[in-house]
């Protein structure tokens, strides 16, 4: 049975999330160069050399995709801030401009009822920033924590919640030492420091918000299920390992000031001098917590890799445009597990879930009866584990348009709404139409 609105406490709320650059447009309203510019201008990093320029014009056209959730019946919106539309040197000179556009944004939401969910950092590092060593600099939580007080003094007073950093695995570790995501560098050392100096910035982050007198803060961290590629007892090792570097890579910091054996294995000989001296800082109390969850990954152990020893094995089950193996069980794993381990009865949000699907698929009608199934078993999941016992009071649809998917420039489309990228026109999907009817049946 599948399970319906009713399922769920009246008070549960339902959103949809975006981020800054992948909707805005950050060549309008005097945006500063990111990282992310430079990144999609390099050969090879993007498909296309696609950037976000332009993307979805959202900053034009906010007042039409918020009518979007207003009239689909959704009770918040979860949106980023951009570092470098707010100070476009990333210090220093504001942006009145871009102070004036957050809060016309925030104030459109407010009109139509819906809670604004604010993300400090979705990934707009400030080219002048990066030039002088971005994530890895030991000022770089300094810096965030200006820019933070900059941005809440002229908003703070209307947003309902606030996270500092989206997917710090994503920030550290995909852009540090994977390299595919700005800044694209493949280094242990850097990635150790990027790890380390996100968490400071998050805690920074937090004390700055705590003297400004903000509530409801938190930060929002990406998951995966995590299984063995195969029974040898080396890719069950590979697979846990991959668990503690990644599923727990931020948590045991935040939630424990400590960062797991694993962890240090491959990082411990690269964090910054005194690390142990930003502790207390980054694990001191926050009021929520946000849980980004996609998929299942399979890894096997790979002798020929240094530290930390796997690789990535394609695993059987039906995929996602992005060849994301579909696994809605492992949303109840991972909420029923972080209560365990971690944040207790604290309030979690599912603050991304969804899935790419090609435009060819959904046909001229944009029927996307397979994203309407992959949402429909993730609320699934998700009542189940509050049936077992977690907190989940939220849940946001990654995303509500089609929009700039980073890496993978505009080919992949996770949106509940289809964006035409030459017209941008936009023409609601089935899996909208099918969301927001579901979310009206609530007698
Ligand atoms: C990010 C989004 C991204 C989505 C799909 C998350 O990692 O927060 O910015 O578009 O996943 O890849």
């Amino acid at each position: 049975m599948p399970v319906t609105r009713k399922d769920f406490p009246k008070d549960f709320l339902f959103g949809a999330a975006t981020a800054a650059y992948q909707i805005e447009g950050h060549s309008f309203g005097g945006a500063g160069s990111t990282h992310w510019d430079t990144y999609a201008a390099t050969p090879g990093n993007v498909i296309r050399a696609e950037d976000g320029a332009i993307a979805c014009d959202h900053y034009h056209r906010y007042e039409e995709d918020l009518d979007f959730l207003k009239d689909g019946g959704f009770d918040t919106y979860r949106f980023s801030t951009s570092w470098a539309r707010v100070l476009p040197e990333g210090r220093g000179q504001v942006n009145e401009a871009g102070l004036d556009y957050y809060d016309r944004l925030v104030d459109a939401m407010l009109a139509r009822d819906l809670k604004p969910n604010q993300t400090l950092y979705h990934w707009e590092m400030p080219s002048a920033l990066a030039d002088l060593g971005g994530w890895e600099h030991p000022d770089v939580a300094d810096w965030f924590a200006d820019y933070v007080e900059v941005i809440t003094k002229r908003i703070g007073d209307r947003v309902s919640k606030i996270a500092t950093i989206n997917e710090p695995w994503c920030v550290s570790v995909l852009g540090h030492f994977i390299g595919r995501h700005a800044p694209g560098k493949v280094d242990v050392r850097s990635a150790a420091r990027a790890v380390h100096h996100v968490l400071k910035a998050h805690g920074r982050g937090m004390t700055r918000l705590r003297e400004m007198g903000q509530k409801d803060l938190g930060i929002v961290v990406n998951y995966e299920a995590v299984k063995p590629g195969s029974d040898d007892p080396r890719d069950v090792a590979a697979a846990n390992r991959q668990h503690a570097i990644m599923n727990q890579l931020f948590m045991h910091p935040l939630f424990k000031g400590e960062y797991t054996a694993d962890a240090m294995e491959g990082y411990g000989p690269h964090l910054p001098k005194g690390w142990q001296d930003d502790m207390a800082e980054i694990s001191q109390p926050m009021d929520w917590h946000g849980v980004n969850y996609y998929m299942l990954n399979r890894f096997a152990h790979d002798d020929t890799i240094p530290w930390p020893s796997l690789k990535q094995v394609e695993g059987p089950l039906p995929k996602t445009q992005m060849g994301w193996e579909i696994y809605p069980d492992g949303l109840s794993w991972l909420l029923t597990w972080l209560k365990d381990e971690y944040v207790g009865d604290l309030p979690m949000f599912i603050t991304e879930n969804g899935m790419a699907w090609p435009e060819a698929d959904t046909g001229s009608n944009f029927g996307d009866t397979e994203r309407w199934k992959y949402i429909q078993d993730h609320l699934a999941a998700v009542r189940q584990s509050m049936i077992d016992g977690a907190n989940i009071e939220g849940f946001y649809y990654w995303s509500l348009l089609d929009n700039y998917e980073w890496a993978f420039g505009y080919e992949k489309r996770f949106g509940l709404i289809h964006v035409d990228f030459d017209s941008l026109k936009r023409t609601p999907k089935h899996s909208y139409y099918a969301l927001t009817e579901w979310l009206r049946a609530t007698d």
